[in-house]
């Protein structure tokens, strides 16, 4: 007779699972040919960050919290870490030595709310809330941002930090400055935007993405992250969608969008992650200079990830465990050498 352990080897060998994360295969889990089908609540996020954030959302939820709470509050623990270079305080400055932050939510009604170019804010995901709570509008962007949460009662403090200035002035001084794939592993440091989804026990998803964005950017560059559809999306129908990395390439893509669209069409969030990568990697002539990973969350409670580049990898929360796993990746060894 075959056991589970082989049944689930061989379905995954036929591609009948999909690229399963093995280390959390475990037998309250139920196996559907889609993927692994988690009990909820989950939480998701982008790289070795995460795992503090997904530990906030899920006390967030457990002491009854709403799920855009939750992701609000999960992100923002990175973004008030002075050590975390690609989020909030003690992020890179751009080319001019000034730290901008881009930031967006959206929760299960569909609202969502951005911000991008804000300056000296060490929150910009509470300012995207408000954005989306307390404005007809989606996106707030520059002094017009930072305008508004100074009126709403945020103050302003200095972001730049002795440790990224230092930091920024080595990267200056390399020659080649197309960003790094994978810094967090080749730099011991902290990678990279915050792109964090959840979904309660109630089947509501949320999500919210955040950073400081490429280090060095020219003057006014903004990414993916806090435009609806590129960095973010949720359809509390179907799930949710967030991207990390070289954010002109989900722009290209409309990258989250895509995810949940072709989830929508009945892909797995796993299939829909692979599409995705792909459709970067057949669009983008540039593409194996950069990375890009990508995390979606489906409503029944699948989960995928994918990258260009090896190397990505995010953190899990989900029946009692919030655990660090590694993305697949549609290239297997980095490409930008
Ligand atoms: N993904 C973050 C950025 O490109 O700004």
């Amino acid at each position: 007779m075959i056991n589970r352990r082989k049944f689930l080897e061989s379905a995954a060998a036929l591609g009948l699972i999909g690229a399963l994360p093995s280390k959390v295969l475990k037998a309250g889990n139920k196996i559907t040919n889609r993927g692994i089908k988690y009990k909820l609540p989950i939480v998701i996020s982008t790289w070795s960050h995460g795992l503090e954030a997904n530990a906030e959302s899920v006390r967030v939820l457990n002491e009854g919290g709403g799920i855009v709470d939750a992701v609000e509050k999960g992100v923002m623990i990175p973004e008030s870490d002075p050590n975390n270079h690609s989020v909030g305080l003690g992020g890179f400055p751009d080319i001019t030595g000034k730290v901008t932050l881009d930031a967006s939510i959206m929760g299960p009604d569909g609202n969502a709310g951005g911000v991008c170019f804000l300056e000296n804010i060490v929150h910009p995901i509470s300012v995207a809330r408000k954005v989306m709570d307390e404005t007809p509008h989606v996106l707030l962007s520059g002094s017009g941002a930072l305008k508004f949460a100074l009126d709403n009662g945020f103050e302003e403090e200095n972001l730049l930090t002795e440790k990224a200035l230092q930091g920024w002035k080595k990267m200056l001084e390399r020659e080649n400055r197309t960003p790094e794939i994978n810094w967090e592993e080749k730099h011991n440091e902290l990678h990279d935007t915050i792109g964090l989804l959840a979904i309660n026990e109630e089947s509501d998803i949320a999500g919210a993405c955040t950073t400081s964005g490429l280090a060095a950017k020219m003057r006014g560059r903004v990414g993916d992250s806090p435009i609806i559809g590129a960095g973010l999306y949720v359809d509390n129908e179907i799930g949710a969608a967030t991207a990390t990395g070289m954010g002109e390439l989900v722009l290209k893509t409309l990258g989250s969008f895509l995810v949940v669209e072709l989830m929508r069409n009945g892909a797995s969030p796993q299939q829909a992650c692979e599409q995705a990568v792909k459709r970067i990697v057949d669009k983008v002539a540039d593409h194996k200079k950069y990375q890009i990973g990508l995390l979606a969350l489906s409503k029944k409670g699948e989960i995928g990830a994918y990258s260009i580049q090896p190397g990505f990898n995010y953190a899990l929360y989900a029946e009692g465990k919030n655990q660090l796993l590694n993305a697949g990746s549609f290239y297997k060894t980095t490409t930008n050498k």
